[in-house]
């Protein structure tokens, strides 16, 4: 085993989620008694919910309040509203949002709507919003089998910024259970890019799951390659592996 980054293995995501949880308020609650709003990069998919879940129950014991925090999502499918199910700020409203204090205004997902001509603009209002912000002072991330972080599919440079991406097909294929077939999943979608996501002061990187194995242990002990963007991490500062036992068997 020769990965480089920090990995932490847990028996059960559970275990995994109610640490980082426990840490990511620490951070909130440190950063807002500094006198700053503090800022958030997240993500959707299955992989964060119990973590989501962890963040609720800490709010509603008032040991964390989202009063003061900002949220950057990483991404969202091109074409769907926010009223559709499948939607990433649906996604988050059901899964988080709708049960903290989070001000609506503080939140930021990027637009499936938007049209083609406001694209590169809207990209670009995004990385000026997170830039005005002060940076993302901790970025949750999840990986796809293709090793993507946020959309950013094989291919991707680490300098890419937010912009729009074409989903690869295994991620759709891994998609179509939830959209009720693979010809319901988007094509495209914005993401924030490699170079965005790296610039976040502390990242974590969740995985759970025998299927996660083989790409997690490509991105933390294989080549640093744009074929497997999770592997950009190894060269974070401060960048972390939470895994169940299962995701982390193969290191
Ligand atoms: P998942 O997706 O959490 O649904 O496994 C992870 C990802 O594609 O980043």
């Amino acid at each position: 085993m020769t990965e480089s980054l920090p990995v932490r293995v847990f028996a059960d995501r559970n275990d995994a989620c109610r640490t980082l949880a426990a840490e990511v308020a620490a951070l909130i609650g440190a950063i807002n008694d500094s006198g700053r709003t503090a800022v958030l990069g997240l993500a959707t998919g299955r992989t964060p919910l119990p973590f989501y879940a962890e963040l609720i129950r800490l709010h509603r014991e008032g040991a964390l309040s989202f009063s003061r925090v900002v949220t950057f999502n990483l991404d969202e499918y091109l074409g769907l509203p926010g009223e559709h199910p499948e939607s990433y700020r649906a996604f988050m409203q059901r899964e988080l949002f709708g049960h903290v204090d989070i001000p609506a205004e503080n939140v930021h997902i990027p637009d499936g709507t938007v049209g083609e001509a406001e694209l590169e603009a809207h990209c670009q209002a995004y990385e000026d919003a997170i830039r005005a912000a002060g940076g993302i002072d901790f970025q949750l991330l999840g990986i796809g089998r293709t090793g993507h972080i946020g959309f950013n599919e094989p291919g991707s440079p680490k300098n890419s910024r937010t912009r729009l991406v074409g989903l690869d097909p295994v991620t759709r294929q891994d998609a179509a259970p939830s959209f009720g077939g693979l010809e319901q999943v988007p094509e495209h979608a914005i993401s924030m890019g490699c170079g965005t996501i790296l610039e976040a002061r502390k990242i974590a990187l969740l995985a759970w799951g025998s299927a996660k194995a083989g790409i997690v242990r490509e991105a933390l002990t294989g080549p640093i390659t744009d074929q497997v963007s999770a592997s950009f991490l190894q060269e974070h500062p401060d960048a972390t592996f939470y895994l169940d036992a299962e995701a982390g068997a193969g290191l």
